[in-house]
């Protein structure tokens, strides 16, 4: 029974992990990207009804084996409860901390599988033993590092923590340092197996996780997050090794390595290099950064930049994490519709980090029915700015930050931006002339096109339809 239990559990994980591959290249584009979303459910599902039957099947053959079905079915009803629950009140701003939290319970669980494989007797010997130990202290040590670096993340990403990174002295040292004593502990561990080297691993794992994440500066946070997501996968890979469970190591490889080319995706967005992240560097004080530097600003309000837009032929939106805040696209949307209406040339330029997670902007247009074709990226949007007549930056900041381009003492000097301030005209819509992620000073506010929409970006993109309906009514009476 559990041979035939087993090679079904089996054929049923091939086909799960053929839906996952088939849901990461639907979500590779907006058009098929809920078709994504559909394969990945439906896997999932494939994935856990066959362990289940797995458990069930082994609970049968030997009726001491039931408190591990007891248990699993009370891990997924628990757990199935409290993901419903989740997903169904976070707010789409809240999606990064979340995502870095489920990270932190996937290392914990890496962890808790590799000591569970060095506390149970496998029987192995010789050279099978010696991979074995080997598998148990990666995945300890992936897991751990996982689970403290995701729990960072989160209480930065959730402003429980301060967003400055931490600055021990030697801290490349001691990073260099954790990894070296990290191989040749795992080393000792394979010729002697004793149980105070997976405690000093699971430590060392545990503090090099925290202090990694909490050395890196705000600005640098969209690369961890993707980089948390790649180990996640790994030590789900570890722990798929030490579980003997194909489609662990499988999924575990898909998450690792897509994680892993999202990162890649990321410092090239950012022009860093990765073992700058991982030495920190963005976030970090400025030589430099007065308030008085940056000068006077202009304000404009609602009516006059309503006048603005009409009197446009073309128009560029730059939406940022602000607009996710105000939950501005469904205006922003009416805004474009109308603007298109009249004839305008609109499109939006989306910056590879801005928001809060990958793709964040184009996300929140798609779900308030943007055409995507002229949602267009930064690389894409660049170089035709200097013709347009009005920019709309709403509720961006970081990603349109000119001394990232011009002030080499800048913190995030070589980031790409988008050059909002090539354009005639740029109206930059938030509440105040606070920083964004980064802390760092924007001089764009400053600029002699650029004027400032203060207040809420939902409110003032309103007030801006109100305006514009109002003046087409003015001209239809003319
Ligand atoms: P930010 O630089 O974060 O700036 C957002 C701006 O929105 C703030 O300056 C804020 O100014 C304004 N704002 C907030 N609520 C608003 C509201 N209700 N109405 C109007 N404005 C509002 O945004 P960005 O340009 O999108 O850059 C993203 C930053 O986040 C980058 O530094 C990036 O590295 C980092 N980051 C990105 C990710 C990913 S993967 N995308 C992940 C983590 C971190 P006021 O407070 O004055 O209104």
């Amino acid at each position: 029974m559990t041979a035939v239990a087993g090679a079904v559990a089996g054929a049923a994980y091939i086909v799960a992990a053929l839906l996952f591959i088939l849901s990461l290249a639907g979500l590779s584009r907006h058009e098929t990207s809920r078709r994504g979303v559909t394969f990945g459910i439906v896997g999932m599902a494939i994935a856990l009804v066959a362990t289940i039957w797995l458990t069930a099947a082994a609970a049968w053959a030997e009726p001491s084996a039931t408190t591990g079905l007891v248990l699993l079915v009370i891990a997924v009803v628990v757990g199935g409860a409290v993901g419903l629950w989740r997903a169904r009140i976070v707010e789409m701003t809240g999606m990064p901390e979340l995502i870095a939290l489920l990270h932190s319970f996937v290392g914990l669980a890496a962890v808790l599988v590799g000591w569970n494989g060095s506390l149970y007797d496998t029987g192995l010997t010789g050279a099978l033993a010696d991979i074995h130990h080997a598998e148990v202290f990666i995945g300890v040590f992936i897991g751990g590092v996982t689970f403290t670096g995701s729990i960072v993340a989160f209480l930065k990403l959730s402003a429980r923590m301060s967003s400055k990174p931490l600055m021990l002295p030697g801290k490349n040292v001691l990073n260099v340092g954790a990894l070296v004593a990290f191989l040749v502990l795992t080393v000792w561990y394979v010729i002697t197996p004793e149980l105070w080297l997976l405690v000093l691993v699971t430590l060392l794992a545990l503090a090099l996780g925290w202090h990694l994440v909490a050395s890196i500066g705000g600005g640098d946070m969209p690369v961890v997050v993707s980089m948390l997501n790649s180990y996640s996968g790994w030590a789900a890979a570890a722990a798929g090794f030490l579980l003997n469970n194909d489609l662990l190591i499988v999924t575990g490889a898909l998450v690792g390595s897509s994680g892993a080319y999202l990162s890649y995706i990321m410092c090239k967005a950012m022009n860093r290099s990765f073992l700058s992240v991982i030495a920190g560097g963005f976030g970090i004080e400025a030589p430099r950064s007065d308030d008085a530097e940056l000068g006077e600003h202009r304000e404009i309000d609602a009516e006059s930049a309503a006048d603005l837009l009409a009197n446009a032929s073309s128009v560029v939106i730059t939406p940022g994490y602000g607009m996710a805040v105000a939950q501005a696209q469904h205006g922003v949307a009416d805004l474009v519709a109308k603007l298109r209406e009249r004839g305008a040339d609109v499109r939006f330029g989306i910056h590879p980090v801005a928001g809060r997670l990958p793709g964040h902007m184009n996300v929140l247009l798609a779900e308030a029915k943007v055409p995507y074709d002229i949602v267009l990226e930064m690389d894409e949007i660049n170089d035709d700015l200097s013709q347009v007549d009005v920019v709309l930056v709403i509720g961006a900041n970081d990603t349109v930050n000119p001394a990232a381009a011009e002030d080499p003492g800048s913190p995030i000097a070589g980031m790409p931006v988008i050059r909002v301030w090539e354009a005639q005209n740029v109206i930059v819509f938030k509440r105040s002339m606070a920083s964004g992620y980064a802390g760092v000073q924007n001089p764009l506010f400053s600029r002699e096109n650029t004027q400032m929409l203060f207040g809420d970006a939902k409110e003032k993109v309103d007030d801006i339809l109100m305006h514009l309906a109002a003046g087409a009514k003015t001209a239809g009476r003319a």
